[in-house]
This record gives structure tokens, sequence and C-alpha cells, in this order.
């Protein structure tokens, strides 16, 4: 999962435009980028769509709104298809439960449904251990935005004073045993020069993924997230160097390759697997 593709739920012209893309996942929302008026035609709209979805092409996620809106939303969404549902603005544990109990009365295959919660405030990214050990949670979202007006900040252009914050997630996420956070989205979609060399930052703190808005997006974020097929090599040669001396070896460089340096290895053979 390298890449999600959002979508606005209000604009159904652009779902099947979504799917043909290279996304992994087409990621449509019925939070931020429909506007009140348009919710419940969007949902319905979504919904139908969804019934009609046959197998095959990107995995499909839908963001649902918080609050009294957002369980109508998980209702309606509960469909064969949707492999997993975004909570914007989720705050705390007890909501990732409300939601799976909502989402277990409908839908069709028990527990087939994952949740991916978006953490968008100070208390959220407070509680990120908590939200990620709720047993459906797939990984954690932060929501960049919503985030820097909760907490005064006006992001520098390498979003240093958000790194910070970033980590913790990451950290959260690992303690927690679920696969990595999903990056932020970048609203310049024009400049990919500032997509690519954010995103190797992202990749660099532990991310595997990121949320794009625009489809030009979608395949320098896979570029960015798909292990480079030498570095896959040179993985393969240590391990098999490792397992060879039966404990500490040296590298080509000379440098001693123990355990710590054999199971960062072992996980980039996991994720170019
Ligand atoms: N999904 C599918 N297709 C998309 C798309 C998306 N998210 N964004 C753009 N496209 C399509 C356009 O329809 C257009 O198709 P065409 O060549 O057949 O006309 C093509 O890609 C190029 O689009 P472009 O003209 O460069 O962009 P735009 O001005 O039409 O749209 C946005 C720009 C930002 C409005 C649009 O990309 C968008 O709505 N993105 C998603 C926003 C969102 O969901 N936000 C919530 C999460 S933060
Ligand atoms: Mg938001």
């Amino acid at each position: 999962m390298r890449s999600a593709l959002y979508v606005p739920g209000s604009r159904p012209e652009l779902f099947d435009k979504a799917m043909s893309s290279c996304a992994d996942v087409v990621l449509i929302d019925l939070e931020d980028s429909v506007p009140p008026v348009a919710k419940d035609r969007a949902r319905a709209a979504v919904a139908a769509w969804l019934g009609a979805i046959r197998a095959g092409g990107p995995r499909i996620w839908v963001r649902v709104n918080p609050g009294a809106i957002g369980e109508t939303d998980l209702a309606a969404v509960a469909l064969a298809g949707v492999s997993a549902v975004c909570l914007a603005k989720t705050e705390s544990a007890a909501q990732v439960h409300t939601a799976g109990s909502i989402l277990r009365e409908f839908e069709p295959c028990p527990g087939g449904i994952r949740i991916c919660p978006i953490l968008e405030s100070a208390t959220a990214v407070l509680a990120a251990r908590e939200i990620a050990a709720v047993p459906r949670v797939d990984r954690l979202q932060l929501g960049e935005a919503d985030l820097c007006a909760d907490i005064g900040v006006d992001p520098s252009p390498d979003d240093r004073e958000l790194w910070a914050v970033r980590s913790q997630v990451v950290l959260a996420s690992a303690a927690a045993g679920i696969a990595p956070p999903l990056g932020p989205v970048r609203t310049d979609f024009g400049d990919l020069d500032a997509l690519r060399a954010s995103t190797m930052a992202l990749a660099r703190m532990g991310f595997r993924g990121r949320a794009c808005i625009h489809p030009a997006q979608v395949a320098i974020v896979n570029e960015v997230f798909t292990p480079d097929p030498a570095e896959v090599e040179q993985a393969r040669a240590l391990v098999a160097r490792f397992d060879a001396a039966g404990g500490v070896a040296l590298d080509d460089a000379g440098r001693m390759v123990d355990l710590a340096v054999i199971r960062r290895a072992r996980r980039l053979l996991t994720n170019s697997a």
C-alpha cells in the first residue's frame, strides 16, 4: 500500500477515473471536500456506485464524517468492496470502538472492513497509542491542516514543525504492531519536485505510503515507496552472508552486520514482497 488517491464523494464522475489510476487505494471522501448541503446526495451516490462495483483494480476506502453524520455514513458504506473506512477527526479509542460496532451491524462479512483513524488534533495525537491498539485499526493517518489550526503551527516549507508529531505517529503504530502510517496530502499538486522531496523525507521517517489528491501525484508517491531493486538485492545478499556466517559478519564496505542490521534488511525484503 503506497498511495491512496482522494476523490470528493460529491463528484461521482471522478470515481471511475480514480479507479483507472495507478493508485493502490481509491479513497472516496464524504468529509471536508463535500459541502454540508451535498452530504446526503454524495452518500447516496457513493453507496450506489459501491453497490455496482466489480472486483479488481485499486482497493476502495471511504472517509467518513465525525459525529452523527459519520454514523449515517458508516451504515451506508459498509458494503462489499470497501476494504477500509477512514474516520475523520478521531479523538479517542472509544470512537473507534463505536465505529466498529456500527460496521459490525451492517458489513456483509464480519470484521471485513478495516479502520484507518485520522488524527487531526492535539488530543488525537496524544491518544495515538490507544487508538492504534484497537483491533480493527489497519493504520493511522495524520490530518495536518486541522492539526496545525488546533495547535497553532504555521509550517516552514520543509514542515520541520511537524516532524516530532509525525514521528510520534510512526512510533505509536510500531508499538501497536500495525502498519506504518499513511503520509499527509500535499495541496500544492502542481509542484511535483516538492512532492518527491517531502515523500522521500516521510519514507526515511518510517511512513510507508501517502495520501494524494491529484492523479499526477500517484506515480511519484508509488515510485518513492517502491523499494529500489538494487537495495532489495543488497539486503538479500546481506541476509545470506549473515546466515552463512552464523552471527556477526562484515558487509562489502567493511561495516559490522549484526542482528539489528539484519532485522532492517528483512523488513525491506518483506516490504518488497
Ligand atoms: N481523482 C480522479 N481524477 C482526478 C482527480 C482525482 N482526485 N483530480 C483530478 N482528476 C482528473 C481531472 O478530472 C482531469 O481529468 P480530464 O483530463 O479527464 O479532464 C485530470 O485529472 C486533470 O485534472 P486537473 O485539471 O489537473 O485538476 P482539476 O483542477 O480538475 O482538479 C482538484 C484539482 C484539487 C480540485 C482535484 O484534484 C480534487 O478534487 N482532488 C481531490 C480533493 C479531495 O478529495 N480532498 C479531500 C481530501 S484532502
Ligand atoms: Mg481535514
